[in-house]
């Protein structure tokens, strides 16, 4: 594990000198003076006002407040889809009558940030159409069927593993002052919720299958730092006006091994990893005092949590058979592709600057720098079939 830690802490550092050679990072870390931030703290609030949104079943998906839309034909209800593949950072939508009224997509086949909160459940980092909805150009149009289908992104890179059986669609952020800075902490609280469940799942699983004690020991202690991170960005969100709503998460069976390797790999090496390395540039970046204190404690937790992903695929791969290593091969290749998708749809949507200033944020440029270098150093080392 310290081996493994060692390893992906000097690729973390090439990684982010590379990074601030960028002319967007050093412009803005010359700026950057860390200090307080021009927004006065809101105060804090409690669930009270929290919308849960969704509300009742139609055509198997569900359909949820602001869903509805009044077309020429009538009214048009959103629901949720299933995605196929499972796809655990997105919430897919159909749009039955295409895009609503008064909603004008950008380039790229995404959508204004305020156009996703009409589309999507209540939580989404951005939108956008994708299959048959989507030309090859980047325009929206409706599909064979008349209709629009729309991922809502519901991961944000930094904030740990998203667990298997995560509910979607019925989780928000409750606002007494709309506020993006706190709506992104209230999320990043959700989601590191979430991940307690994810090491509590991993821990009891590696267990299961006969896993070495050092590798559980660092699943129980990663639960911990899950919980604290919870907490402190929930602390956070409260400071700028937000709050995180707990996520619920539904139990799920006991998985075969391969399944296990799959989602440590996907959500642990790539994303996990990819987090980690992106919150160090917060926490270097970010022009608020206590939220980059905040940001490099987290770095360094998730860093170790990097790490444990990569002992725990080191020790699952000659565990599983050749079949599902190619699998397992296939999803990191799907899940990275789909991190430099999330990178680019963070650009194509205006940034809101204090958002920025105050999380240090990293631009597009940087953050394909950063999956540039873990492409090359580090992704390239996944256990292959
Ligand atoms: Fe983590
Ligand atoms: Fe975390």
């Amino acid at each position: 594990m310290r081996h493994e830690e060692r390893r992906i802490s000097a690729i973390f550092q090439r990684a982010i000198l590379l990074a601030m050679a960028a002319p967007t990072l050093a412009a803005c870390a010359d700026a950057g003076s860390v200090g307080p931030p021009s927004t006065s703290p809101p105060g804090t609030v409690g669930d009270a006002g929290s919308d849960a949104t969704t509300t009742q079943s139609i055509d198997g998906g569900l359909a949820f407040d602001g869903g509805l839309h009044v077309d020429d034909g009538g009214i048009c209800a959103s629901h949720l889809i299933a995605s196929e593949p499972v796809d655990t950072c997105g919430n897919y939508v159909r749009l039955p009558c295409g895009v609503p009224q008064g909603v004008v997509p950008r380039d790229n086949c995404y959508f204004e940030i305020n156009d996703c909160a009409s589309i999507c459940p209540d939580t989404y980092f951005n939108c956008h159409a994708i299959g048959d909805s989507c030309l090859d150009g980047g325009a929206i149009v409706a599909d064979d069927a008349g209709g629009v289908t729309v991922d809502c992104a519901i991961c944000l890179t930094g904030v740990g593993r998203i667990p298997a059986g995560l509910a979607s669609g019925a989780v928000a952020v409750a606002f007494v002052h709309p506020s993006p800075v706190g709506a992104y902490f209230a999320r990043a609280s959700h989601f590191e919720a979430a991940s307690v469940h994810a090491f509590r799942r991993l821990r009891r699983e590696l267990a299961q299958h006969a896993a070495p004690p050092r590798l559980l020991r660092a699943a129980r202690r990663a639960e911990r730092d899950e919980a604290r991170h919870a907490r402190l960005t929930a602390r956070a969100a409260r400071r700028f006006g937000a709050a995180p709503i707990t996520p619920r998460v539904h139990p799920v069976a006991a998985r075969a091994l391969d399944a296990v390797a799959l989602e440590n790999a996907v959500e642990g090496c790539v994303r996990e990893t990819f987090g980690a390395l992106v919150l160090h540039v917060q926490a270097a970046a970010a022009g608020d005092r206590a939220v980059a204190t905040m940001l490099a404690e987290v770095a360094r937790d998730e860093t170790r949590h990097a790490a444990l992903s990569w002992s725990v695929a080191a020790w699952a791969s000659p565990r599983v058979d050749a079949a599902s290593r190619a699998r397992i091969a296939a999803a990191c290749a799907v899940a990275i592709a789909e991190l430099r998708r999330g990178v680019d749809a963070a650009a194509s949507i205006a940034p809101d600057a204090e958002l920025a200033r105050v999380t240090g944020l990293p631009s597009r440029e940087v953050s394909h720098i950063l999956l540039n270098v873990l492409e090359a150093d580090l992704f390239a080392t996944l256990p292959r079939a």
